[in-house]
């Protein structure tokens, strides 16, 4: 099958590439990089031209609140008529568990206007919901540090591998359109401010995290509820610990 990956050249992106071509298929890595952007439409109809199935899993540049809405809706409206002037049959985006259950977060906001324009076009489609990286543990932390403190809501969260979520959307990508929703999230839930204190550990940091059941997250305020899937999520192989283990051996820590 040829398939282009909107943002092929990103974390996500670059794995899902390779794991398709693994398998054999026609993976293409669209991007500003590669001459392909969905902004100003450069190179979109060449790409897709021929292509069964286009997989977005670009991100914005910017995430200011009325920036990264612009991105995420331009984006997708542009890809979606794109689509289907080249009749393409499958449309796959990566979003994230729980969008609509933090309405105070601006990147959310886009990523469910994101959807709703993508559930309102004629294309099948797909959209996977997964949790937040283990990548991005690392940002969360900094985004909650005030002097030499973290501070962090103790509701749970449930993180995942970038390499499961590229396995997960690469079985999704070479399977019929589900014209819904599905989830996938990593194999263990815990506290926030637990998996801060395992990171701080894991990346021999100093810093103090604190429990704090009022600290916002990226502005909004968490429950058990908000960032965990729900029933029958696909779960990831990967464990924290043994991620945490790779990088630092990685980074030579
Ligand atoms: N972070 C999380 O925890 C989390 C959780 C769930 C879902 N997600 C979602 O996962 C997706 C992928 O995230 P990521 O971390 O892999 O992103 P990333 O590493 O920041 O990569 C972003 C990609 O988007 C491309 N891009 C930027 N502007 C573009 C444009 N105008 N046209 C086409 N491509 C463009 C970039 O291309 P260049 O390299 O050429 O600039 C790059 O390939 C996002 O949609 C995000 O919402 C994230």
């Amino acid at each position: 099958m040829k398939i282009v990956v909107i943002g092929g050249t990103g974390l996500i992106g670059t794995k899902l590439v390779g794991y398709l071509r693994e398998r054999g298929h026609d993976a293409i890595a669209a991007s500003p990089n590669t001459g392909v952007n969905t902004i100003t439409r450069e190179g979109l109809a060449q790409a897709l031209a021929g292509a069964d199935v286009v997989v977005d899993v670009a991100n914005a540049p910017v995430w200011e609140d009325q920036a990264v809405l612009e991105f995420f809706e331009t984006s997708t409206r542009n890809l979606l008529a794109a689509e289907a002037a080249a009749d393409v049959r499958h449309h796959v985006a990566l979003s994230i568990v729980g969008s609509e259950r933090l309405p105070d977060n601006g990147y959310f906001r886009a990523k469910v206007a994101q959807e709703a324009l993508i559930k309102a076009s004629a294309i099948p489609y797909t959209i996977l919901r997964a949790t937040q990286f283990f990548e991005f543990v690392g940002g969360i932390a900094q985004s909650a540090t005030v002097g030499d403190e973290i501070r962090l809501s103790p509701a749970l969260i449930q993180p995942i591998a970038a390499q499961d979520v590229a396995l997960a959307l690469a079985d999704v990508a070479v399977s019929p359109p589900a014209n819904g929703t599905v989830e996938v999230a990593g194999p263990e839930a815990m506290p926030l401010d637990e998996l801060g204190r395992r990171f701080v550990r894991g990346t021999k940091g100093t810093l103090k995290v604190v429990p704090d059941v009022r600290a916002r997250y990226f502005g909004g305020v968490l429950s058990d509820r908000t960032l965990t899937p729900g029933a029958h999520p696909r779960i990831g192989a990967i464990r924290f610990e043994d991620w945490l283990g790779q990088s630092a051996r990685a980074a030579g820590r």
